[in-house]
């Protein structure tokens, strides 16, 4: 028998990636391809790349760059592009970079196995369709490999929401949510696996509406399905758009015991002026407002964000009302973007911020974000969490795990395993993490 091809993968972007990363190694592994953590002994590359601003998408040119050696040395070796920029940017890359074999978008790698033969063959290989069939279920025969404790699962993908700045809806299609069953048979197997945490993922996970036994589902309907699974102790979901926050999942967030104190609940901007500009569809008001009814169904929950700072024709007025937004929220933890024009999208259009009033703009929001943050986590200390431990820590019998809230947290002289749950005392808060001990 042959040796096994090795299959490095690098993946940049959102979680979605991470999950698809691990979809394309499953579609290749059939191939008798393993995975490798250097590209040094690759037989093929694949980087699986993310578009949302300039900067990322130009990584991917750089990094490409630095494996012109590699191939020389071994020009069997295969080179690939998947994600978001390979469906934006298909042809460009396969004219900018020679030595590419194969681009596939994030719809189309469940046919990545007859590519990877194609490509084998000499070939240059482009396929960007968003297909009719369900790449779900193409690759469902995954080997039946033990897992870490936490998995991602996507059950909704794409976006129709059009928010003026963003690619996403142009990269990843029209909005599809995956059958109910089928994402059930997926927990299932993921918790026979060893899983214990499951994140529900989707660009607009919440507009979730997969068909059921009985019609339509929403994301709260099928997280009180998810809550029957046996083994399976913890469910998030990531990312929620506010407009689809509806009253049985705000409802669930304190009535489901698995489903998590952690809300990532982007709104970008704090003045209407500009959420009006972005095409956000809500505003500053009716955000703060739903934040109080998803505070008042569950009052400890943590509330994390998404920001863009620089925005076409934002004014220091514009800038301030996100401050004081951010001020009445008060957030747990959150992640804050100097708006990066891209290519196609209305806002591209616009007048641009100044780059170094934006920088600075940034540099403010981030201040006080960090601040909150540190906030959030100081007030842990004295209170008892619950940690799913996912690794053993750099010390001997220290293991490191998440807390309800998403907090890291280190335990000293810990007797449990990976996979396990506990509760917890929090001693002390760190800079990114928290430390505590066991409650016998
Ligand atoms: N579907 C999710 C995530 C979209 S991308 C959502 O709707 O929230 C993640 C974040 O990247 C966005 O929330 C936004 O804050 C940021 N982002 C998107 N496009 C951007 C751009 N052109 N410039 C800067 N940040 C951007
Ligand atoms: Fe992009 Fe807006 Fe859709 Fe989120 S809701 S993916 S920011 S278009
Ligand atoms: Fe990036 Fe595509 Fe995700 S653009 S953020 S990898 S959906």
């Amino acid at each position: 028998m042959s040796a096994p091809k090795k299959l490095f993968i690098k993946t940049y972007g959102c979680q979605m990636n991470v999950y698809d990363s691990e979809r394309m190694a499953e579609a290749l592994g059939g191939e008798g391809y393993v995975e490798t953590k250097s590209p040094d002994d690759a037989d093929m590359i694949l980087l699986n790349t993310c578009h949302i601003r300039e900067k990322a998408a130009e990584k991917v040119y750089s990094e490409l760059g630095r494996f012109k050696g590699l191939k020389a040395e071994k020009p069997d070796l295969k080179i690939g592009v998947a994600g978001c920029v390979a469906q934006a940017e298909g042809q460009e890359i396969m004219r900018r970079q020679p030595l590419v074999d194969l681009v596939v978008g994030p719809q189309s790698y469940h046919r990545l196995p007859e590519m990877e033969a194609k490509a084998r063959e000499g070939e240059k290989v482009l396929d960007t369709d968003f297909p009719e069939e369900d790449k779900f279920e193409k690759l469902k025969n995954r080997p039946k490999a033990k897992r870490g404790p936490t998995a991602f699962l996507t059950v909704q993908e794409g976006c129709d929401k059009f928010c003026a700045f963003c690619v996403v809806p142009y990269t990843r299609g029209a909005e599809v949510s995956r059958p109910a069953d089928r994402i059930l048979r997926e927990a299932q197997d993921l918790v026979e696996r060893g899983v214990r945490e499951i994140t529900l993922l989707g660009q607009n996970v919440n507009a979730y509406h997969g068909a059921g036994a009985n019609g339509d589902m929403t994301l709260a309907q099928l997280i009180w399905e998810l809550d029957k699974v046996d083994g399976l102790e913890r469910i998030r979901f990531t990312t929620s758009h506010p407009n689809d926050m509806q009253d049985d999942l705000i409802e669930a967030h304190g009535t489901c015991a698995k489903l998590m104190p952690y809300l990532h609940l982007p709104v970008q901007a704090g003045s209407d002026k500009i959420l009006k500009r972005m095409n956000r569809a809500h505003t500053a008001e009716s955000y703060l407002r739903l934040i109080e009814r998803i505070r008042a169904a569950r009052p400890d929950i943590l509330i994390s964000g998404d920001f863009i700072v620089g925005f076409p024709e934002e004014t220091e007025a514009d800038f301030q009302a996100t401050l004081d937004l951010v001020e009445e929220v008060k957030y747990g933890t959150a992640y804050s973007f100097k708006y990066s024009t891209r290519p196609g999208t209305p806002a591209a259009e616009r007048p641009q911020v100044d780059p170094a009033e934006a920088d600075d703009r940034l540099q403010r929001l981030q201040a006080l974000l960090t601040k909150q943050q540190r906030e959030v986590q100081d007030s842990m200390v004295g209170r008892d969490v619950t940690v799913l431990f996912e690794k053993a820590g750099r010390f001997p019998g220290q293991m490191v795990g998440k807390s309800d809230y998403l907090h890291a947290v280190h335990v000293a002289d810990c007797d449990r395993a990976i996979g396990d749950l506990a509760r917890v005392r929090i001693l002390s808060s760190g800079a990114n993490s928290l430390a505590g001990a066991l409650i016998d």
